[in-house]
């Protein structure tokens, strides 16, 4: 775990981007309260942007196919592969959201604290392919496509590839005074 000063829900001191997934299914219930946690994120306006593709079976293998070698590796082993998305424009009106792209990001947040909270991993990704996630789904183009996450439970760091399991940790943040304008 990395070392926190400050008295930080336990579930944001404790994750980080684990690569080691277990081939276990989630109960649909579990995957619904992900979901559902995401969707208490605030949002501009109330417009809730946010658009979840769940992927299990054949989905999750078409979603798959989307990804970078590299993220094929370990991601492959996920039972459940999520394409997040961001509409673009505010359904009242129509005119342009420009807070879509950081209202998902929240909701994306609210969804891997909830996973970690109930013991999985939720591990987003930019490696992949945005235009073959978007013909193999016949996604809108009104909705951007932001990233896809790997959900699972942990699983055994052992069978990662050396690579991998030499970079299976927390990594560093930057100091406080770094980040403060
Ligand atoms: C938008 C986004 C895209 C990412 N893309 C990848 C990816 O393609 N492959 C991967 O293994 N990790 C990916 N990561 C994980 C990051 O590398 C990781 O979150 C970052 O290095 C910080 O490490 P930590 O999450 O363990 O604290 C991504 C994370 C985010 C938020």
């Amino acid at each position: 775990m990395r070392k926190i000063k400050h008295d930080v829900m336990p579930e944001m001191k404790r994750r980080f981007a684990n690569r080691a997934i277990r081939e276990q299914n989630i109960p649909q219930d579990t995957l619904e309260a992900l979901v559902e946690a995401a969707s208490l994120a605030p949002s501009c306006f109330n417009e809730q942007p946010w658009r979840f593709l769940i992927a299990t079976g054949e989905r999750r293998e078409q979603l798959l196919a989307t990804l970078t070698p590299k993220n094929q590796e370990w991601a492959g082993k996920a039972p459940v592969l999520v394409l997040t998305c961001a509409k673009k424009t505010f359904t009242e009106g129509g005119k342009d959201n420009f807070w879509h792209l950081s209202d998902t990001g929240c909701a994306a947040g609210f969804f891997i604290l909830e996973a970690e909270r109930r013991g999985l991993v939720a591990h987003p990704m930019a490696g992949f392919s945005k235009k073959a996630a978007r013909e193999a789904f016949n996604i809108d183009e009104d909705l951007d496509i932001v990233h896809v996450m790997a959900v699972g439970y942990p699983g055994d760091v052992k069978l990662l590839s050396e690579h991998n399991q030499a970079r299976n940790r927390p990594n560093p943040r930057k100091p406080i005074s770094e980040i403060l304008l």
